[in-house]
C-alpha cells in the first residue's frame, strides 16, 4: 500500500488497498495514520464492495452513528439500514422530483459543513462510497480547517479562542432554501453547542464552524451571524479546497472534526447519483443520535410520501 498526497495542504490517495477485509491490521493502521495526517483519504477501485462490507470496514474504526431516516418505522429503503443515502434516488432507485425531501437535503449538502456537528454524539469520520456517478460534475469539495485556522489573523484567533456556537440541522436546511420547522420532533434533538476552536487528531488546532452553525453563544444574533459568515468566507478560499472527482467504486473518508465538505451541482433530473455513507462516532457505542420516540413522532408528522423520498 502506498499513500500519495493529492493537495499541497491535505488529502491523500491510498493505493493498493482492498477494504473488503476489516481484519487486515496493516490496512486499518495505514488508514488511521493517513487520516490523522491528511484528514481526507480516497481509495479507488472498490466497486466490488457491497453495503455490508462498507459497514464492516467502517466499524473497524469505531462504532457507527446510525442514520435516523433509514431506521424510522415504515420507511422503505434501498440500502442497508446502517448507511446514510446521499443520492438523488427514491426507494425504487428512480430519480426523485426536485420538490422531494431528499432533493432538499441534497441542496443543503451543497453548503460547506461537517456531518452531524448538530449532534451531541461526537462524529469521527464519514466514509462515502460512490456507487453510481454522473458522467459530469457532482464533485465533492473538502476544506482543511486546520490550515484555515493556522492562516487566520492573530486578532481573529484571539477573538474566537473561547467562543462556542450552537449548530442546528434545521438552520442549515433553511440556509439552503428549504423550510424546516424547529418544532418538528427530530429537529429538537438535532442541535448542539460546540467550541469554535478544537484540537484535531493531528494535534493541530482547527476551526470548527460550518453550515450548521446557527449562532454564537453569548453574542447578539446579528454579530454572531456576521462572525460565522466571516469565518466561512475565509475558509472557502480556493487554496484550502480539494475537489474530488468521483469514479464509480471510489471510497472517500473524511474527518468531520477538522474538515468541511460539500456536494456540488450536477444535472439532477437527468443523471443518477448513488452515494452511500457510513458514519463512525466517538461516543463508544453504536446508536442513532435521536431517541426512537422522537423519530416515530417526526415521521408521523411528515406525510408518508415525503418520508419515502
Ligand atoms: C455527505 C455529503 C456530499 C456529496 O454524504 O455527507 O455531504 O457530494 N455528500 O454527496
Ligand atoms: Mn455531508
Amino acid at each position: 500500500m502506498e499513500v500519495r498526497k493529492l493537495h499541497p495542504l491535505f488529502a491523500a490517495e491510498l493505493i493498493g488497498a482492498d477494504v473488503s477485509d476489516p481484519q487486515n491490521r496493516e490496512l486499518i493502521d495505514t488508514v488511521e495514520d493517513a487520516m490523522r495526517e491528511y484528514a481526507v483519504l480516497c481509495i479507488r477501485g472498490q466497486g466490488h464492495i457491497n453495503d455490508q462490507q462498507q459497514l464492516a470496514f467502517a466499524r473497524a474504526f469505531g462504532p457507527l452513528e446510525l442514520p435516523p431516516g433509514n431506521n424510522a418505522p415504515g420507511v422503505k429503503s434501498r440500502i442497508a439500514p446502517g448507511l446514510y443515502s446521499a443520492s438523488n434516488l427514491d426507494a425504487n432507485g428512480e430519480i426523485v422530483a426536485l420538490e422531494s425531501r431528499s432533493a432538499k437535503i441534497a441542496k443543503g449538502n451543497e453548503l460547506f459543513h461537517a456531518d452531524s456537528s448538530f449532534n451531541d454524539m461526537p462524529s469521527k469520520w464519514s466514509i462515502l462510497r460512490g456507487v453510481i456517478i454522473p458522467p459530469e460534475r457532482g464533485d465533492t469539495q473538502f476544506i482543511d480547517m486546520r490550515a484555515v485556522y493556522e492562516a487566520l489573523p492573530q486578532a481573529m484567533k484571539d477573538r474566537i479562542a473561547d467562543l462556542k456556537a450552537e449548530h442546528s440541522y434545521a438552520h442549515s436546511r433553511r440556509k439552503a432554501g428549504a423550510d424546516a420547522d424547529d418544532n418538528l420532533p427530530m429537529f429538537k434533538y438535532m442541535r448542539a453547542v460546540q467550541p469554535m476552536v478544537k484540537q484535531s487528531p493531528s494535534g493541530r488546532p482547527t476551526l470548527f464552524v460550518g453550515a450548521h452553525a446557527e449562532r454564537v453563544i453569548g453574542m447578539d444574533e446579528e454579530e454572531g451571524t456576521a462572525l460565522i459568515e466571516e469565518l466561512l468566507a475565509f475558509a472557502e478560499q480556493p487554496q484550502f479546497i480539494y475537489s474530488h472527482k468521483w469514479q464509480p467504486g471510489d471510497i472517500v473518508i473524511w474527518d468531520n472534526r477538522c474538515t468541511l465538505h460539500r456536494g456540488t451541482e450536477f444535472d439532477y433530473l437527468r443523471y443518477k447519483r448513488d452515494m452511500r455513507r457510513a458514519n463512525v462516532n466517538e461516543s463508544g457505542e453504536e446508536r442513532c443520535a435521536i431517541p426512537a420516540e422522537a423519530l416515530t413522532q417526526h415521521y408521523q408528522q411528515l406525510s408518508k410520501a415525503e418520508a419515502a423520498n
